[in-house]
């Protein structure tokens, strides 16, 4: 499986811009591109950087880039895609894949909950500001990395059609990283079973197919869990909701997307 991907990532060498938003983990396997520019967006400088000089030592890619992004801060969201479109020609794959779970309950700067703050309207503003990049630098891809539990919430899609632009989210599987971090009950349950949980690695691989797999070249608007398509809850496929949805972040965001 990883020798498969090692080719995958050698077909991702002609990608010349690769915006990486979060996860330490993930960006280590995603970065193998030699050519690929690979911007890492994240909210702590030292923590990415860390991980950048693993990656360029590793891959021999110098092209391994950290930018200052907070999601939890849509002044950040904006300086940051500020500073991209004005710095960067390109961009061809975004991948959304920060995410906070069982956090106590506080609020981003603006004022929203911090999972929805983060989780959803951090990725939608983002997405919003650079998708005419992304519309330009065409064929591009959005990869959203979603969640199983999808199942027990909401989830949406939008149809970006016609832009060769395309947007699937996917659900990584269950994996041993940080983001449990917040519920002792959970850290605690995830080092028992954590024979059982994909490594970082593992749970890496659906989000690098989304990202490279040539075959999913005009693919868009899926849900993909183990490099294949997956099952969506009825109220993940409800276009009521997800229309209901996008309106009211456009109105949270104080932003107009149609
Ligand atoms: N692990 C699983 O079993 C599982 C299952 C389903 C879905 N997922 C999804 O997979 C994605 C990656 O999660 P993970 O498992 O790799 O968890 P993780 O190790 O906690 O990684 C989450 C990343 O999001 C970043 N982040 C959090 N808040 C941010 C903010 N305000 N601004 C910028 N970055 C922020 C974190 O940054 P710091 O490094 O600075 O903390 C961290 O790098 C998430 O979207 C998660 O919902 C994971």
């Amino acid at each position: 499986m990883l020798n498969c991907w090692e080719a995958a990532l050698g077909a991702a060498v002609s990608i010349p811009v690769f915006l990486f938003v979060a996860a330490p983990y993930i960006r280590r396997y995603v970065a193998g591109g030699r050519c690929a520019r690979i911007i890492i967006a994240c909210r702590d400088i030292a923590k990415a950087e860390a991980a950048a000089s693993e990656i360029r030592a590793e891959t021999g890619n110098q092209q391994v880039i950290v930018k200052k992004l907070d999601l939890a801060d849509t002044k950040s969201i904006r300086e940051f895609a500020e500073k991209f479109l004005a710095e960067e020609k390109e961009l061809h794959i975004l991948i959304n894949n920060a995410g906070v779970m069982l956090c106590p309950y506080s609020k981003t700067a603006d004022g929203f909950e911090m999972h929805l703050g983060v989780n959803h309207l951090g990725h939608f503003l983002l997405t919003f500001l650079l998708l005419e990049r992304l519309k330009q630098s065409a064929p591009a891809r959005i990869v959203n990395v979603s969640s199983l539990a999808h199942h027990g919430g909401r989830i949406r899609f939008h149809d970006l059609q016609g832009t060769k632009v395309t947007a699937n989210a996917l659900h990584p599987g269950s994996v041993y990283s940080e983001l449990v971090r917040h519920s002792s009950v959970m850290s605690w349950l995830w080092k028992i079973f954590s024979f059982f949980l994909k490594t970082p690695s593992e749970g890496a691989q659906t989000s690098i197919y989304c990202a490279v797999a040539e075959e999913l070249d005009s693919v868009t608007g899926q849900y993909f869990s183990d490099c294949q398509p997956a099952y969506v809850s009825p109220r993940g496929r409800d276009d009521e909701t997800a229309k209901k949805l996008w309106s009211v972040s456009c109105e949270l965001l104080g932003i107009q997307w149609d």
